[in-house]
């Protein structure tokens, strides 16, 4: 099947960065939100960041002005008509994603894939809210996503053989390297590896063990880790990394994923990590 023309649900940090990343692959890409204007704010950031590229002379204007001509924005799911694929990536929670499902599929044409690039949530649960199934499976982006080449494939209980081949060509049409999960499993490979370290660095802070920046430090150079694990916390967001430990800690009945209170706190505050500008460090300067 040649994949055309996608729809990106859901214009937040994640859903932004595929937008993107399919417009850049030459697909029409249609971004679309609760609000026109949450995708418009989307699209104008994809292009604030094209225009840093082309000021870099990474790369041109034309390539910039490709890109943006092959994204467009709504603020409904009506472009669900037109898709060759769907990726949701709205906001974690089951019932929204769930109702989603259910809509798009009254809409999308049958042979229509769906996927969700939710991070622990049940792709079954999201499968059997639409009358397709089989159609239905996780690809699970990588933030950011234009940069990343990772793509997790996961099936729920009903998806076909064919829907996971399929979502696995798109995701090399998309230049991405994918790994495709047996089974169903809640937060697939990286995020339950990741999840066990980066909550055990929350704690370390949380127990006063050591300042946020020394336990980045420690495993950028003890460890060779790239980035600091509350750097990628905060990176991910509070309450995105909060939601997916606990989900971790139900589904998997393991108290390793137990998140300490320091992290109720910081959300109550509104330290969300980069995207509000404060986490475990000060963006604002
Ligand atoms: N942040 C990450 O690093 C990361 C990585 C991989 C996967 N994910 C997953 O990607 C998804 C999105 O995460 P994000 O970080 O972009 O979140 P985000 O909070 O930045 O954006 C979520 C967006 O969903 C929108 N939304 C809410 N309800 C909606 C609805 N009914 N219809 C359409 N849009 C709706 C919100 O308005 C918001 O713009 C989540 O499932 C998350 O678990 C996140």
């Amino acid at each position: 099947m040649t994949i055309k023309n996608v729809l990106v649900i859901g214009a937040g940090t994640m859903g932004g960065g595929i937008a993107q990343l399919c417009a850049q692959q030459g697909l029409n890409t249609v971004i679309t939100d609760i609000d026109l204007s949450f995708s418009e704010k989307a699209r104008a950031r994809i292009e604030t960041g094209l225009a840093k590229r082309v000021a870099k002379g990474k790369i041109s204007e034309e390539d910039k002005a490709g890109v943006l001509s092959r994204i467009s924005t709504a603020g409904d799911l009506s472009p669900a008509k037109t898709a060759d694929i769907i990726i949701e990536s709205a906001i974690e929670n089951l019932d929204i994603k769930k109702k989603i499902f259910a809509e798009i599929d009254a809409l999308a044409p049958r042979d229509t894939i769906f996927t969700t690039n939710t991070t622990s949530l049940s792709i079954s649960e999201m499968a059997d809210a639409t009358g397709r199934p089989e159609k239905v499976a996780q690809m699970h982006f990588f933030n950011p996503p234009t940069i990343m080449k990772l793509v997790e494939i996961m099936p729920g209980n009903k998806t076909s053989a064919e829907t996971l081949a399929a979502a696995k060509a798109f995701a090399r049409q998309l230049g991405k390297d994918p790994v495709v999960c047996k089974n169903e499993a809640p937060a697939g490979i990286v995020s339950r590896i990741l999840g066990q370290l980066l909550n055990e660095a929350t704690w370390l802070v949380a127990s006063g063990v050591a300042e946020a920046a020394d336990v980045d430090k420690a495993m950028k150079l003890g460890a060779n880790h790239p980035m600091g694990p509350l750097q990628l916390v905060d990176l991910i967001g509070i309450d995105i990394h909060r939601a997916k430990m606990e989900t971790l800690r139900k589904k998997l009945d393991d108290p390793r994923y137990q998140h300490p209170p320091l992290i109720d706190e910081m959300i109550e505050k509104g330290h969300l990590g980069r995207k509000s500008g404060r986490g475990f460090y000060d963006y604002q300067a």
